[in-house]
């Protein structure tokens, strides 16, 4: 299904309620909430509503367990653009999550080591009893996480070569596209489906002609988004830009 909101300031509240209420359900059960996280401008304004339910209404993350979807490769932790760094701005270290529960793929690998490094951080989504929920933002070539064009349907957590698009969308972060890293370390998109919820947000004009295509074009591998036209568990959350080209 898709929900269209007035804006994505609206839009982000929901979600992040929905993730609120989530968190407490599994709570109250004292099981563990699995999330799947993304990086990028998309979703940091559901960060910012989670942080504000955990400061002024007391919501925890001491039983959250997060996987982010991506790193770029190679990256450093502590480098400007690495997503281990985004991810404790603009979450982690204003919220009450133990360290050891936080997972994002690991940009400082040795090539040699990626293969088994990629099967034991699926490994472990699986240990944890998988991904309750997944956010998703979408890139202009149509990725999830980084699934660009030519992702198959069943994929792994793997190395895999950034778009150019995607890297020049990425150059001003970088200071040019030139410094963007080639590779990146990123969920599949067999992964992603294995969640038992999957909210793709979208906002702003730019990402209309994109969503048009992930939701209402032909499913195929030019346009990974497509493939989540099967889930019977994804919802896109849009605001009316995002949403303006759809039919
Ligand atoms: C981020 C990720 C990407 C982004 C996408 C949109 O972890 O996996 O798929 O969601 O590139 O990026 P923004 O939100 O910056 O437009």
């Amino acid at each position: 299904p898709v929900k269209v909101y007035e804006n994505k300031h609206i839009a982000s509240k929901k979600v992040a309620k929905r993730i609120a209420d989530l968190i407490k359900r599994k709570n109250e059960k004292q099981e563990n909430a699995v999330l799947g996280l993304a990086t990028g401008a998309t979703p940091v304004e559901v960060y910012e509503e989670l942080i504000r339910l955990h400061k002024e209404e007391g919501l925890s993350f001491k039983n959250v367990i997060t996987f982010n979807l991506d790193e770029y490769y190679p990256m450093k932790p502590d480098a400007k653009q690495s997503y281990v760094r985004f991810m404790d701005e603009v979450l982690f270290d204003h919220i009450d999550i133990k360290k050891e529960n936080i997972h994002i793929p690991d940009g400082t690998l040795a090539e040699d080591d990626i293969t088994d490094y990629c099967l034991a951080y699926e490994n472990k989504i699986g240990e944890v009893g998988g991904l309750d929920l997944q956010l998703l933002g979408i890139g202009r070539t149509g990725h999830i996480g980084f699934n660009e064009p030519g992702s198959a349907p069943n994929s792994g957590t793997r190395l895999v070569t950034l778009d150019d698009l995607t890297r020049r969308d990425a150059s001003r972060d970088f200071g040019g596209k030139e410094n963007v890293p080639t590779k990146a370390i990123t969920m599949g998109i067999g992964t992603i489906f294995k969640a038992r919820q999957i909210i793709l947000m979208g906002w702003n004009k730019k990402k209309a002609s994109i969503l048009k295509k992930a939701i209402e074009g032909e499913m195929s591998g030019n346009v990974p988004a497509t493939y989540l036209q099967l889930s019977e568990n994804v919802e896109f959350v849009l605001d009316r830009d995002a949403a303006s080209a759809l039919t």
